[in-house]
Protein backbone atom coordinates (compact mmCIF):
# COMPACT_ATOMS: atom_id res chain seq x y z
CA UNK A 1 0.00 0.00 0.00
CA UNK A 2 1.38 3.80 -0.93
CA UNK A 3 1.59 6.21 1.78
CA UNK A 4 1.09 9.44 1.45
CA UNK A 5 1.42 12.39 3.76
CA UNK A 6 -1.91 14.63 4.53
CA UNK A 7 -0.50 17.93 5.20
CA UNK A 8 0.56 21.70 4.01
CA UNK A 9 3.04 21.76 5.86
CA UNK A 10 6.58 21.66 4.54
CA UNK A 11 8.31 20.75 7.78
CA UNK A 12 6.00 18.09 8.51
CA UNK A 13 6.51 16.64 4.25
CA UNK A 14 10.53 16.97 4.63
CA UNK A 15 10.17 14.58 7.99
CA UNK A 16 7.96 12.14 5.88
CA UNK A 17 10.46 12.32 3.09
CA UNK A 18 13.14 12.09 5.69
CA UNK A 19 11.78 8.41 6.77
CA UNK A 20 12.05 7.30 3.38
CA UNK A 21 8.31 6.15 2.93
CA UNK A 22 6.57 8.92 1.34
CA UNK A 23 4.83 8.38 -1.75
CA UNK A 24 2.74 11.47 -2.46
CA UNK A 25 1.23 14.22 -0.64
CA UNK A 26 -2.67 15.39 0.26
CA UNK A 27 -3.67 18.83 0.93
CA UNK A 28 -7.03 20.41 0.90
CA UNK A 29 -8.15 24.46 1.81
CA UNK A 30 -8.63 23.76 5.50
CA UNK A 31 -4.65 22.17 5.65
CA UNK A 32 -3.32 25.36 3.45
CA UNK A 33 -5.52 28.15 5.75
CA UNK A 34 -3.43 26.72 8.84
CA UNK A 35 -0.15 27.81 6.92
CA UNK A 36 -0.79 31.21 5.82
CA UNK A 37 1.33 31.35 2.76
CA UNK A 38 0.03 31.51 -0.24
CA UNK A 39 -1.28 28.05 -1.91
CA UNK A 40 0.56 27.49 -4.81
CA UNK A 41 3.77 29.08 -3.25
CA UNK A 42 3.70 26.01 -0.46
CA UNK A 43 2.64 23.22 -3.45
CA UNK A 44 5.67 24.15 -5.26
CA UNK A 45 7.90 23.93 -2.17
CA UNK A 46 6.29 20.84 -1.67
CA UNK A 47 6.41 19.43 -5.34
CA UNK A 48 10.66 20.06 -4.57
CA UNK A 49 10.70 17.84 -1.53
CA UNK A 50 8.18 15.04 -2.80
CA UNK A 51 8.69 13.53 -5.94
CA UNK A 52 5.53 11.33 -6.19
CA UNK A 53 1.83 12.75 -6.94
CA UNK A 54 1.05 15.72 -4.55
CA UNK A 55 -2.58 16.56 -4.47
CA UNK A 56 -3.94 20.41 -5.56
CA UNK A 57 -7.55 20.96 -4.46
CA UNK A 58 -10.13 23.65 -6.52
CA UNK A 59 -11.79 25.84 -4.27
CA UNK A 60 -14.12 26.47 -7.13
CA UNK A 61 -17.34 24.32 -6.93
CA UNK A 62 -18.16 25.06 -10.73
CA UNK A 63 -17.01 23.22 -13.29
CA UNK A 64 -15.94 26.66 -15.01
CA UNK A 65 -13.75 27.57 -12.35
CA UNK A 66 -12.46 24.52 -11.23
CA UNK A 67 -11.63 23.95 -14.95
CA UNK A 68 -9.80 27.42 -14.61
CA UNK A 69 -7.83 26.79 -11.35
CA UNK A 70 -6.90 23.19 -11.74
CA UNK A 71 -4.96 24.19 -15.07
CA UNK A 72 -3.18 26.96 -12.98
CA UNK A 73 -2.54 24.29 -10.24
CA UNK A 74 -0.86 22.04 -13.24
CA UNK A 75 1.49 24.75 -14.01
CA UNK A 76 2.65 24.30 -10.35
CA UNK A 77 4.91 21.33 -11.32
CA UNK A 78 4.76 17.85 -13.43
CA UNK A 79 3.41 15.58 -10.01
CA UNK A 80 0.79 17.59 -9.61
CA UNK A 81 -2.47 15.95 -9.10
CA UNK A 82 -5.92 18.20 -9.35
CA UNK A 83 -8.51 17.78 -6.82
CA UNK A 84 -11.63 18.03 -7.34
CA UNK A 85 -14.97 17.40 -5.27
CA UNK A 86 -16.95 14.37 -6.08
CA UNK A 87 -20.00 16.56 -7.08
CA UNK A 88 -21.65 16.57 -10.57
CA UNK A 89 -19.51 19.76 -11.59
CA UNK A 90 -16.43 17.99 -10.29
CA UNK A 91 -17.19 14.67 -12.06
CA UNK A 92 -17.76 16.69 -15.61
CA UNK A 93 -14.13 18.71 -15.01
CA UNK A 94 -12.74 15.39 -14.06
CA UNK A 95 -13.30 13.85 -17.58
CA UNK A 96 -12.70 17.10 -18.87
CA UNK A 97 -9.43 17.02 -17.50
CA UNK A 98 -8.62 12.96 -17.56
CA UNK A 99 -9.42 13.83 -21.36
CA UNK A 100 -6.59 16.09 -21.56
CA UNK A 101 -4.08 13.67 -19.85
CA UNK A 102 -4.59 15.49 -16.76
CA UNK A 103 -4.56 13.83 -13.41
CA UNK A 104 -7.37 14.18 -11.06
CA UNK A 105 -8.19 13.45 -7.28
CA UNK A 106 -11.62 13.21 -6.61
CA UNK A 107 -12.45 14.13 -2.97
CA UNK A 108 -14.85 13.80 -0.23
CA UNK A 109 -16.13 10.65 -1.60
CA UNK A 110 -18.60 9.62 0.98
CA UNK A 111 -21.06 7.07 -0.94
CA UNK A 112 -19.73 3.57 -3.26
CA UNK A 113 -21.20 5.43 -5.93
CA UNK A 114 -19.72 8.50 -5.99
CA UNK A 115 -16.22 6.43 -6.49
CA UNK A 116 -18.06 4.33 -9.53
CA UNK A 117 -18.78 7.74 -11.69
CA UNK A 118 -15.86 9.37 -10.86
CA UNK A 119 -13.73 5.84 -12.28
CA UNK A 120 -16.21 5.90 -15.50
CA UNK A 121 -14.73 10.01 -15.59
CA UNK A 122 -11.03 8.66 -15.55
CA UNK A 123 -10.44 9.86 -12.21
CA UNK A 124 -6.76 8.73 -11.38
CA UNK A 125 -7.65 8.61 -7.54
CA UNK A 126 -10.57 8.67 -5.11
CA UNK A 127 -10.30 9.63 -1.28
CA UNK A 128 -13.34 8.17 0.26
CA UNK A 129 -13.14 9.70 3.69
CA UNK A 130 -13.16 7.65 6.62
CA UNK A 131 -13.14 9.28 9.97
CA UNK A 132 -15.56 11.80 8.63
CA UNK A 133 -18.42 8.89 8.46
CA UNK A 134 -17.00 7.88 11.82
CA UNK A 135 -17.81 11.05 12.99
CA UNK A 136 -21.32 10.47 12.34
CA UNK A 137 -21.93 7.40 13.53
CA UNK A 138 -21.35 5.12 9.98
CA UNK A 139 -19.16 2.62 9.86
CA UNK A 140 -16.13 4.72 7.45
CA UNK A 141 -14.17 1.16 7.06
CA UNK A 142 -17.42 -0.44 4.99
CA UNK A 143 -16.93 2.11 2.58
CA UNK A 144 -13.21 1.17 1.95
CA UNK A 145 -14.40 -2.10 1.32
CA UNK A 146 -17.34 -1.48 -0.66
CA UNK A 147 -15.08 0.62 -3.57
CA UNK A 148 -12.99 -2.32 -3.91
CA UNK A 149 -15.54 -4.70 -4.34
CA UNK A 150 -16.96 -2.34 -7.18
CA UNK A 151 -13.75 -1.55 -8.81
CA UNK A 152 -12.15 -5.29 -8.92
CA UNK A 153 -15.28 -6.33 -10.04
CA UNK A 154 -15.61 -4.27 -13.21
CA UNK A 155 -11.36 -3.77 -13.40
CA UNK A 156 -11.61 0.07 -12.78
CA UNK A 157 -8.06 1.64 -12.82
CA UNK A 158 -8.82 4.13 -10.89
CA UNK A 159 -7.00 4.21 -7.20
CA UNK A 160 -8.43 4.05 -3.52
CA UNK A 161 -7.52 6.32 -1.45
CA UNK A 162 -8.37 6.10 1.93
CA UNK A 163 -8.62 9.61 3.67
CA UNK A 164 -9.44 10.89 6.98
CA UNK A 165 -7.45 8.36 8.67
CA UNK A 166 -7.76 9.44 12.38
CA UNK A 167 -5.55 6.92 13.95
CA UNK A 168 -3.53 3.72 13.62
CA UNK A 169 -6.51 1.18 13.55
CA UNK A 170 -7.97 2.83 10.29
CA UNK A 171 -4.44 2.37 8.60
CA UNK A 172 -4.14 -1.56 9.62
CA UNK A 173 -7.76 -2.13 8.02
CA UNK A 174 -7.21 -0.09 5.05
CA UNK A 175 -4.44 -2.10 4.29
CA UNK A 176 -6.15 -5.02 5.08
CA UNK A 177 -9.46 -4.24 3.32
CA UNK A 178 -6.78 -3.25 0.07
CA UNK A 179 -6.72 0.42 -0.35
CA UNK A 180 -4.50 1.18 -2.68
CA UNK A 181 -3.33 4.59 -1.16
CA UNK A 182 -3.50 5.64 2.34
CA UNK A 183 -3.48 9.47 3.34
CA UNK A 184 -2.42 10.29 7.10
CA UNK A 185 -1.45 13.04 9.49
CA UNK A 186 2.40 12.69 10.13
CA UNK A 187 1.54 11.14 13.54
CA UNK A 188 -0.17 8.30 12.15
CA UNK A 189 2.45 7.52 10.18
CA UNK A 190 5.30 8.07 12.89
CA UNK A 191 2.80 5.77 15.01
CA UNK A 192 2.87 2.71 12.50
CA UNK A 193 6.62 1.83 14.01
CA UNK A 194 5.84 2.57 17.83
CA UNK A 195 4.50 -0.38 20.38
CA UNK A 196 5.73 -0.30 24.37
CA UNK A 197 7.09 -3.78 24.13
CA UNK A 198 9.60 -2.39 21.60
CA UNK A 199 10.92 0.25 23.46
CA UNK A 200 11.02 -2.14 26.76
CA UNK A 201 12.75 -4.76 24.67
CA UNK A 202 15.47 -2.18 23.32
CA UNK A 203 15.96 -1.13 27.42
CA UNK A 204 16.51 -5.14 28.43
CA UNK A 205 18.91 -5.68 25.48
CA UNK A 206 21.16 -2.80 26.55
CA UNK A 207 20.70 -2.98 30.22
CA UNK A 208 21.58 -7.26 30.21
CA UNK A 209 24.45 -6.05 27.26
CA UNK A 210 26.01 -3.24 29.76
CA UNK A 211 25.56 -5.61 32.96
CA UNK A 212 28.00 -8.11 31.04
CA UNK A 213 30.13 -5.81 29.47
CA UNK A 214 30.68 -2.63 31.18
CA UNK A 215 29.71 0.86 29.40
C1 LIG B 1 -7.88 14.03 2.05
O1 LIG B 1 -7.33 14.26 1.02
C2 LIG B 1 -8.24 15.05 3.05
O2 LIG B 1 -7.31 16.11 2.98
C3 LIG B 1 -8.22 14.57 4.47
O3 LIG B 1 -7.88 13.22 4.60
C4 LIG B 1 -9.34 15.04 5.30
O4 LIG B 1 -9.24 14.52 6.59
P1 LIG B 1 -10.02 15.10 7.85
O5 LIG B 1 -11.37 14.50 7.91
O6 LIG B 1 -9.17 14.66 9.03
O7 LIG B 1 -10.05 16.60 7.70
Amino acid sequence: MQLYLDSASLNEVKQAADLGVLDGVTTNPSLIAKEGVPYSKRLEEICKVCSGPVSAEVIATDFAGMMREGKEHVKIAPQIVVKLPSTLDGLKACKAFSDDGIKTNLTLCFQPLQAMMVAKAGAFLVSPFIGRLDDIGQDGMQLIRDIRAIYDTYGMKTKLLAASIRHTNHLLHCALAGADVATCPLKVITDCMKHPLTDKGIEIFVNDYKKAFGG
